[in-house]
């Protein structure tokens, strides 16, 4: 005995009929007490969960019964005692450990504790998250976090013993760098050697990943943090984590085989599942028309269907209209929808709105095979009945359409087939879906800055069969790029990097860029791509993600061990937070406000 108390024998919960009559040792947290005058019931939590104390009066000395008294939530405790077979009668089967108890023999009381402001248990789903936030480590101390910490550390440790296997490298690259073009805000960090300049933290490894290919390294990983200065979203962090890869001498299909066997490798010891390997595909331009998303659900069909051709000559004037402007019209028909009542279909036009459509039309057939329709009176002829037929609607099925500029009209379609497949219970949450979107496009046209911009990063490389139409048709050249999708939620994106210089150049002037510009924003890069650069690839998935999904958590922050909330604030640390003003003397700063 000394100031760690009894030297611990056992775990709280690894404890089982097989200790019974044995004398053992443990050490905890008091989750609760009850006391019923010559006997008190003390439940002992640790790592591992629950057991049973029972301080009896008949048992132990009086200054243990008195200390067994004294107990409260939360004390830390360690005792000596008999693990004992309980009654049958007394038997908790939800306890993992209710079939025995603890008879104490002596107690050490290690430390005492306030009255938590939060619950420490997994039976309060309504505890406001703020207060949870605010006291993350008694927080931390739930069950349900402690295995989702406990699942993270396996998977990072899965994905790391996979990775040595394959004979790549972990390399550490710095957090201090400087802003590289992902497409986020970053955060700076003031240098206090060189007044007025700033490092930036990295959004991801990017351009050291592909200098450590220059650099002869052939196959790098990192586990790696990143930070973007964006708005909070359930799967956005400001901070988070990449599993982050790059490869020399290879093409899109040897990085997703090496992606996928991770994956796999995760699932198989983690989930015990077994991935079917190779994951299939998808174009972009496919997952665009089928699902009006670049990250598909496919855990469920529904899929889009474009009717340009089926509705032309219809005589509604609204279709007409679209199609004349070369507009798109898609539609779904959406099985079992049909009990829909208008306010709910009226709900749903107001849905579409929020994606940038001018409306919705619907049509429902009922059962006994008439039409409810927003818009089948303006059809002509058979139009509408060679529409329902090209959705094969059955009756009891409710048939949508919206019709917009191609992409906008997909994107608001591909919105709606999601809130109908979580409205219609379509999804099973018990789904593991995954598939590579593939081809993405080179560059998106920005309204806003009258420009191209790169749709992955300025050194994503293009289809061979495209650099051709880098000269004629720039919005149509597809990238050497990909991304992992699973359940609707992009887990991870790579590509090929160009690693010539031509197809460098032309890349910088689709992008609007002088080549004095582009040295200047890239020289480091450019400059070292001289020396012989081999052609290389990777790719990046997001670790909290992957932890959010396998561990079936809603957001992000429950699978951090210390999140920020929506507003990129740390509760717990108060931080951001206003520094002292001698700090900012020596960085030469000035707060204006
Ligand atoms: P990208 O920006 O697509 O690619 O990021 C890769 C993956 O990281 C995860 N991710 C995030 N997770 C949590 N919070 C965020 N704010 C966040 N942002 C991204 C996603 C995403 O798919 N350097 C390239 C990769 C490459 O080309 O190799 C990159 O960073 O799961």
């Amino acid at each position: 005995m000394n100031n760690i108390g009894f030297r611990r024998t056992h775990m709280c919960a690894e404890l089982n009929e097989a200790n019974a009559g044995e004398l053992v040792n443990l050490s905890g947290w008091v989750q609760r007490t009850r006391n019923l005058g010559s006997i008190i019931f003390v439940w002992l939590r640790d790592r591992t969960g629950l057991v049973q104390l029972v301080f009896d009066e008949k048992d132990c000395d009086k200054e243990t019964f008195a200390l067994g008294e004294s107990l409260r939530g939360e004390y830390v405790l360690s005792v000596q005692g008999k693990v004992s077979l309980r009654d049958e009668a007394a038997v908790n089967e939800k306890l993992k450990t209710g079939r025995i108890e603890v008879f104490v023999r002596k107690a050490i009381l290690l430390n005492k504790a306030e009255t938590p402001p939060i619950y420490i248990d997994d039976d309060h789903p309504d505890e406001s998250e703020t207060v949870r936030m605010k006291y993350r480590y008694l927080d931390i101390r739930r069950p349900s976090v402690q295995r989702t910490l406990r699942m993270r550390h396996k998977i990072l440790q899965t994905l790391r013993n996979y990775m040595d296997g394959q004979e790549f490298v972990e390399v550490e690259t710095p957090i201090l760098t400087k802003s590289t073009p992902e497409g986020a805000r970053d955060f700076l960090v003031p240098s206090r050697l060189h007044h007025g300049t700033f490092y930036a933290l990295p959004q991801s490894p990017q351009i050291y990943k592909q200098l450590l290919m220059l650099a002869g390294l052939d196959k790098y990983y990192q586990v790696a943090r990143c930070f973007r200065d964006e708005d909070g979203r359930a799967d956005r962090q400001p901070e988070f984590t990449q599993f982050d890869m790059e490869m020399s001498f290879i093409d899109p299909e040897d990085i997703q085989t090496v992606v996928e066997g991770a994956y796999a490798h995760v699932f198989k010891e983690l989930m015990g599942v077994e991935l079917s390997l190779p994951l299939r595909r998808i174009t972009w331009r496919d997952s665009m028309a089928r699902y009006g998303s670049d990250k598909p659900d496919t855990r469920f069909g529904m899929e889009i269907q474009d009717v340009s051709e089926v509705v032309a000559g219809c005589g509604f004037r609204v279709f007409e209209e679209a199609l004349a402007a070369g507009n798109t019209i898609c539609a779904i028909c959406a099985g079992g929808a049909g009990h829909l009542s208008r306010k709910e279909l009226d709900a749903l036009g107001e849905f579409v709105k929020t994606y940038h459509v001018k409306g919705l039309a619907w049509a429902v057939v009922n059962e006994d095979g008439t039409l409810r329709s927003s818009f089948a009176k303006a059809m002509q002829g058979d139009s509408m009945q060679r529409l329902l037929e090209t959705l094969s609607a059955k009756p009891g099925d409710a048939v949508f359409v919206i019709a917009d500029k191609k992409y906008v009209a997909l994107t608001a379609m591909g919105q709606l087939r999601l809130r109908l497949g979580k409205q219609l219970n379509l999804i099973d949450s018990k789904r593991y879906d995954l598939l590579w979107v593939t081809e993405f496009p080179l560059l998106e046209w920005s309204d806003e800055e009258n420009r191209f911009l790169a749709m992955h990063h300025p050194f994503t490389n293009v289809m061979e069969e495209d650099i051709p139409l880098m000269d004629t048709d720039p919005g149509a050249v597809r990238a050497k790029a990909y991304d992992l999708v699973m359940n609707g939620v992009e887990m991870g994106s790579g590509s090929i990097r160009i690693h010539q210089s031509d197809v460098q150049e032309k890349m910088f002037k689709l992008l609007g860029f002088t080549k004095e510009q582009a040295w200047d924003q890239f020289g480091f890069l450019l400059g070292a791509f001289q020396y012989g650069t081999p052609p290389h690839g990777g790719f990046a998935f997001g670790i909290d993600r992957m932890v959010m999904i396998l561990s079936g958590a809603e957001s992000l922050r429950d699978v951090l061990a210390f999140p920020k909330i929506q507003n990129g604030a740390c509760l717990m640390m108060e931080t951001p937070s206003a520094v002292q003003p001698e700090q900012l003397e020596q960085l030469k700063i000035r707060c204006v406000e």
